[in-house]
């Protein structure tokens, strides 16, 4: 695949766009689950202004009364278009596609499609606590296989719960966390092409949640999972949702390989029904009109990156943190601080500060904490300033 690299677009930073007391008018869970005092940084919600494209978009579609049931396949062909613009990726066909309410509930149409109730679902934790809650809820068996100390694949474990899932003759999925919540990592394609080889070999199917695929930083390269050696077999779900902040307007995006076509055929065409029509709009013109918007945010996110390593450097050195190059999540792991496993509760209550705790994402995760940091410097800068705070 050629690489394209990333603009830069002369566009404003829209994290520094938005001031608290703006951002305590929302009514959104990230703003509305604390008391006032709280800072929250937690939950995968962003602290900026729409792009300008998806504002359009939606004020076009209101003001025509455009709020029936979505129809057609834009969405999927703006998709496309992006991934091959963004990741020189041209695999992707439209034809292959699938609209899903959103991520989550795609992940769960997909484990469906190619696994029965009590088999396994293969996650590497830490992840992102629904991966432990949804796959649970649909009568699945959750195997930990978790990440290695440098926060990447362990291929040598991964191998071993593949071999203990599919064993008696039983079908599993390897659910694949791509880039990885919380630890922004990006796997490449030598990684993806073993795990390719290993589903197969242990006939394990891969569904791969592809949602902060856009938020890659811009010298590293986003895989797609379909797009390496073998990876036709997987299943995918994208989204506009994390990279420009559409959780509330949904709709998302299930892709087969040529492999996995018959599997995604089978979907049953009521799950059609759960998308938004208002989200299919919103998300298509992002995907087709907000790369400009996209390369500010990212630009801002580098920033509040190394803005956080700095402020922790100097207030809490103890906190070790490794900037990650997808996603706007940072995990720190907190552990010398002595503050017990659930050092989120120190942060709240002492400092005021919400942020996600660690143990939700299962092995490895107690001590940590998940700190978003898709907000302004100012309020980064407030929030490490409350964590040293809770420590005093
Ligand atoms: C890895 C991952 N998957 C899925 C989701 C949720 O996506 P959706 O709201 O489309 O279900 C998130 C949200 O933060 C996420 O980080």
């Amino acid at each position: 695949m050629t690489r394209i690299p990333h603009g830069t677009s002369g566009e404003p930073n829209p994290l520094r766009a938005l001031d608290l007391d703006r951002l305590r008018r929302r009514t959104s869970m990230k703003w509305r689950t604390y008391p006032d005092d709280v800072l929250p940084l937690w939950v995968a919600e962003m602290d900026t202004p729409l792009a300008e494209p998806v504002v359009r978009a939606l004020t076009d579609a209101l003001a025509l009364g455009d709020t029936g049931y979505p129809a057609g396949t834009a969405y999927a062909e703006a998709l496309a278009d992006f991934a091959e613009k963004r990741w020189g990726w041209t695999g992707l066909d439209v034809g292959r596609t699938a609209i899903v309410p959103d991520v989550m509930l795609g992940v769960v149409e997909m484990l469906r499609l190619v696994t029965g109730p009590g088999d396994a679902v293969v996650v590497n934790p830490p992840v992102y606590p629904p991966f432990f809650h949804f796959v649970a809820h649909m009568d699945r068996r959750v195997v930990q296989a978790p990440l290695g100390p440098d926060s990447r694949i362990d291929l040598g474990v991964l191998e071993e719960c593949f071999r203990a899932a599919v064993a008696g003759g039983r079908r599993a999925a390897f659910l694949l966390c791509s880039p990885h919540n919380p630890t922004g990592t990006v796997h490449t394609a030598e990684e993806l092409t073993a795990v390719a080889r290993l589903a197969d070999q242990y006939g394990v199917r891969v569904v791969a949640d592809e949602i902060h695929a856009p938020l890659v930083v811009g010298d590293t390269d986003f895989v797609p999972y379909l797009s390496v050696p073998g990876g036709g077999r997987g299943l995918s779900l994208m989204s506009a949702s994390k990279a420009w902040n559409l959780a509330g307007v949904k709709a998302a995006l299930a892709v087969a390989g040529p492999e996995s076509a018959a599997d995604l055929a089978l979907l049953p065409e009521e799950v059609g029904h759960g998308p938004s029509h208002l989200g299919a709009i919103a998300h298509t013109a992002a995907l087709r009109d907000g790369t400009a918007w996209l390369d500010a945010l990212l630009a801002g996110l580098d920033e509040n990156r190394r803005l956080l390593a700095g402020l922790l450097a100097r207030h809490l050195p103890a906190v070790a943190y490794r900037p990650g190059d997808a996603t706007y999540l940072a995990w720190l792991d907190c552990r010398p601080l002595g503050l017990g496993d659930g050092p989120a509760d120190v942060f709240l209550h002492r400092g005021r500060v919400a942020l996600t705790c660690g143990i939700p994402f299962g092995s490895g995760g107690a001590g940590h904490v998940r700190l978003n940091l898709a907000t302004s410097p100012e309020i980064i800068t407030e929030a490490v300033r409350r964590m040293a705070t809770a420590l005093e």
